[in-house]
């Protein structure tokens, strides 16, 4: 009888169940009513009374090994479903996902766009001198181009404004660097403007400068041209027209052709199926002068656009505020991009 109890005591051992329900039929087998222990209990009496003690050791020991296995047996399983329920590897719901700002976007595309030829990413304060941001640029006091951009001063000290354009960088960036300069400024800048779809008080500018030995015209065109049809497509086609501004000379305005396909198309290009994106120009010598470049050395262009302008364009935005305001379900269709 013992040697029968060892045998069971071996298949307890081994019973290693592939699915839940092999349990309840192992606790049946041994703990049910009919069950293998209670057999064995029904035995006992019968056991000769020198062999009682090794006998119901040997039960016991077998109830409670049969005992533990259907408990660790059964933790098994539900390990492996509690394991389930934090799969570390499963992927998650992507629903609450943040994403890259529209403007953010497009500014990246510009700043790779030249990057690839060479120019490197220039910043500076948003909270600019008089100097930096006008004089330098051959716009003194009173000169009454300062008012082509209508600017914010801080009340206390009217030689301190927030900048109106990036060209403030590109101040500072030649006192600092000797020629060949190469580098483009993105950033934030700010204008007293009435707020409406197509203006704000602030936006973003990217402005390009490059100074070296016998810059001409025709490298400025070259660059315009490359980056119009990086930016816009291998087919853009792109015309320059004469323009003013007082840190250039001579002075340009850039436009591409749109098209007139639609109604949007009509009311963006004014009938003309052209759309303005950028000012440039040839750096105004006295502009080198200011900042310590030898204008007889050393020549260069600049350029500057809108990127607002651009992200309306390019992803049809109809309404600036648009991009200001925050509000997530418009910033999440961006969020594949
Ligand atoms: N700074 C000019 C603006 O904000 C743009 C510009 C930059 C024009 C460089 C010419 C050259 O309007």
């Amino acid at each position: 009888m013992l040697k029968r109890v060892k045998f069971l005591l071996k298949e307890v051992d081994k019973f290693n169940p592939k699915k839940k329900e092999e349990i309840e039929l192992f606790r049946l087998k041994f703990l049910g009513k009919k069950g293998e222990i209670n057999k064995l209990f029904k035995l006992f009496k019968n056991v000769p009374k020198e062999n009682k003690i090794e006998f119901g050791k040997a039960i016991n020991e077998l109830k409670k090994n049969t005992q533990e296995k259907i408990i660790f047996s059964n933790s098994r399983f539900e390990n492996v479903v509690s394991v389930q329920k934090i799969d570390a590897s499963k992927p998650t719901s992507l629903d609450n996902l943040g994403s890259k700002h529209p403007i953010s976007l497009i500014q990246k595309e510009i700043c790779s766009i030249f990057e690839k030829i060479g120019f490197n990413i220039s910043s500076g304060p948003e909270i600019e001198d008089d100097w930096h941001n006008f004089t330098a640029l051959n716009l003194p006091k009173e000169h009454p181009a300062r008012d082509m951009q209508d600017t914010f001063f801080i009340q206390t000290d009217p030689d301190i404004l927030l900048r109106t354009h990036t060209s403030s960088v590109q101040v500072r960036y030649m006192q600092k660097k000797n020629p060949p300069i190469r580098t483009i400024s993105p950033g934030r800048v700010f204008r007293n403007e009435a707020i409406s779809s197509r203006a704000n008080c602030f936006f973003h500018q990217i402005e390009g400068l490059y100074i070296n030995k016998n810059v001409t015209f025709a490298d400025l065109k070259q660059i315009l041209i490359y980056f119009a049809k990086e930016m816009f497509g291998e087919k853009t086609e792109i015309r320059i027209r004469p323009s003013y501004f007082p840190f250039t000379e001579p002075s340009a305005e850039v436009d591409i052709y749109w098209g007139l396909n639609n109604e949007i198309d009509y009311r963006i290009t004014k009938g003309t199926g052209w759309l303005e994106i950028l000012g440039c120009g040839m750096v105004d010598p006295a502009v080198l002068d200011n900042c310590k470049i030898d204008s007889k050395k050393y020549s260069g262009y600049a350029f500057g656009m809108g990127i607002d302008r651009i992200a309306m364009l390019k992803y049809n935005v109809d309404d600036l505020r648009l991009f200001f305001e925050n509000d997530v379900r418009f910033l999440k269709q961006f969020s594949y991009l």
